[in-house]
């Protein structure tokens, strides 16, 4: 059997722990499988006296990231340290530049330096992969990277933030508080260090920007997509929305359009008959439509420990199998030099359905003002339909317009005309619908 793959692992929280765990509990399944063992020889935490449940007594200690990196007698560095910069962004050069293979689940690294780290990787002949950064313990990345070569894909989208979707599923099916439920999520180990990444969308884009670099050839292009979290949705949403026949899901979605690439962020109405309505709690799903598979959909666990550490590991085993000197697939699907420019597709072109809440006092005339505001920037409507209001003044009703398909553009106008309407009580809501191909 050949000499054992020595592991250097930077972060022993929840992804570092659950993977130290698995790998010495199965080391002789690993090896047989692998060909030669996976050994852990070098691991660095903040902390080197928490009780995590693991023994890495025998294991060598660092005291940080970088100096794992540079100084530790290691053929893989696992970075699950998080972050775009500092710490993990050094660590990761380092290791790279040293000729060390690399497996990170850092989303928010990769999102901002993926191209470059993937540069130096191919420059270097080392492996960078990143299989945990997307989707938790979904293999999707292998997906794209490998499996549909050949395919022009036109759309990805998917529900990519575990806590996200625990939170919306909690309320909806429980009627527990937004806040209640971000708590769970905190303590069952899905949310972010800082959860504002989840529920503000950020962690999302992260991921949708790497999703759309492998499946569209070009550079990773995180600070160009159009960015909604969930904060803003309400019981009240997520029960009319249910009404209507959709569930309300965040969503992130890359689509080539005549214009360019549409990426996006925000909370989606999908009907409640699609597959993706019915995936719920921590679960995450991929979809993928390309021209010669048709529709690949993909569902699984999207975060927490065991999940994300599955993913860690197919990752070390990979290199594990590989040979020194043998041709390495490219790390973003394109070799990194040959990736096209990010062309985007503004959002006011982006064409879809519209769910529209407003809310409005109870006169004479305010249904045919809304109708009109609507013809006159050429919204179709799908249906129009008025319920009283229990949270507002007893006059205050709720009015809930579903569009067909229209200009991004002309809902902005026809929101903006409604508001300075006086029948107008607060902010009107708006989620845009999204239509599963075969729906
Ligand atoms: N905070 C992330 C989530 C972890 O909730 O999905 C997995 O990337």
């Amino acid at each position: 059997m050949a000499d054992a793959l020595k592991v250097g692992i930077a972060g022993l929280g929840t992804v570092g722990a659950s993977l130290v765990r698995i790998i010495q509990n199965r080391a002789n399944e690993l090896a047989t499988t692998c060909g030669r063992a996976i050994e852990i020889t070098a691991v660095t935490a903040r902390d080197r006296t928490r009780d995590r449940g693991i023994d890495i007594s025998r294991i060598q200690w660092f005291d940080t990231p970088e100096q794992l990196a540079r100084e530790a007698d290691i053929d893989v560095f696992v970075e699950l340290v998080g972050g775009a910069e500092g710490a993990a962004a050094n660590s990761v050069r380092a290791a790279l530049e040293r000729g060390l293979h690399v497996v990170t689940a850092n989303k928010a690294l990769l999102a901002a330096s993926g191209v470059e780290l993937a540069k130096i990787a191919e420059e270097k002949g080392a492996l960078l992969n990143f299989e945990a950064a997307v989707a938790g313990g979904i293999p999707v990345i292998k997906a794209l990277r490998e499996s549909l070569t050949g395919n022009t894909v036109s759309r990805v989208y998917g529900i990519m933030n575990g806590t996200c979707n625990y939170i919306l599923t909690r309320m909806e099916k429980e009627g527990l508080s937004f806040a209640d439920c971000l708590k769970e999520a905190q303590r069952l180990g899905y949310a972010e260090a800082d959860p504002a990444f989840d529920i503000e969308g950020n962690d999302t884009a992260h991921k949708l920007a790497i999703l759309t670099t492998l499946a569209f050839g070009t550079q990773i292009a995180a600070d160009e997509i159009y960015l909604e979290g969930i904060t803003n949705i309400s019981i009240e949403d997520i029960r009319a929305a249910s009404d209507l026949g959709y569930r309300i899901k965040l969503l992130g979605v890359a689509q080539r359009t005549e214009s360019g690439i549409e990426q996006r962020v925000h909370p989606t109405m999908v009907p409640y008959d699609s597959v993706i309505a019915q995936v719920d709690g921590v679960t995450n799903a991929v979809a993928i439509e390309s021209d010669i598979l048709g529709e690949l959909l993909m569902v699984g666990p999207g975060a927490g420990g065991n999940a994300t550490a599955s993913s860690v590991l197919g990752d070390i085993a990979d290199i594990a199998k590989s040979r020194p000197g043998a041709q390495r697939v490219p790390v973003l699907g394109t070799p990194a030099a040959a990736l096209a420019p990010y062309k985007r597709a503004q959002m006011q072109s982006h064409e879809g359905g519209y769910f529209i809440r407003l809310t409005v006092a109870d006169r004479t005339g305010v249904f045919a003002s809304i109708a009109a505001r609507m013809a006159e920037n050429a919204i179709s409507l799908e249906s129009i339909v008025q319920r009283a209001n229990p949270d507002s003044a007893e006059t205050a009703k709720t009015i809930i317009l579903v569009t067909h398909a229209t200009m991004e553009d002309s809902i902005r106008k026809a929101v903006e005309a409604i508001k300075s309407e006086s029948y107008l009580v607060g902010e009107p809501q708006v989620i845009r619908i999204e239509r599963p191909k075969d729906l």
